[in-house]
């Protein structure tokens, strides 16, 4: 289905941002709240292979995690309403960027530095891509990152925000714009 056939309203919402921003907690609120389905990239490729991502990336390849993290994604792309929480790195495929913007209403969750770096003990150990890095090369990727992910519909700072009151000021937004734009 080509976006020009899907109303706004339709569109899947695809959330972006750096690992560890909330991308997955923030997406399954906003689906509930929306009565929509959730989908998580990272998790539907786990469930393919049958085991954790760090896994993967030992056993296949960030390679082939990659090519699959694309076709699973581009696949998503071509459904409707649905809530879609994207892998950190899955923006740096210019493919992914594009089939996303083009049929979806991309999200791009923000957070400074200083805010991301008290979460790490929480998601080091499930993150292959931050392993093995000192805390200087993880914020290097974090600016470098950056880039990537400003290529969104629209932006949302979450820096010392409650989940359930970014989940709603997502949902009023989303609201105001079907109507403005319907
Ligand atoms: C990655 C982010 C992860 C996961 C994989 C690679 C990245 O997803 O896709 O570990 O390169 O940023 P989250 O952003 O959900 O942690």
């Amino acid at each position: 289905m080509s976006s020009q056939e899907m109303s706004l309203k339709e569109r899947n919402i695809v959330f972006i941002g750096f690992m560890g921003v909330g991308k997955t907690t923030i997406g399954e609120l906003v689906a509930k709240k929306l009565y929509r389905d959730f989908i998580d990239i990272d998790a539907e490729i786990e469930k393919e292979y049958g085991m954790p991502v760090t896994e993967i990336f030992k056993s296949i390849g960030e390679k082939a995690f990659r090519e699959k993290e694309k076709n699973v994604i581009t696949d998503m792309c071509n459904k409707k309403l649905k809530i879609i929480s994207l892998g950190g790195g899955a923006f740096l495929q210019e493919e992914i960027r594009k089939v996303c913007l083009e049929k979806c209403m991309v999200l791009f969750l923000d957070l400074s530095w200083e805010s991301w770096k008290e979460r790490i003990s929480l998601i080091i150990d499930s993150r292959p891509v931050l392993q093995g890095r000192t805390i200087e090369q993880i914020e290097e990727l974090f600016n470098e990152r950056q880039e990537i992910y400003s290529h969104h519909h629209s932006k949302i700072t979450t820096d010392h925000q409650d989940i359930e009151e970014v989940a709603d000021y997502i949902v009023s937004s989303l609201k105001l714009a079907w109507n403005l734009y319907e």
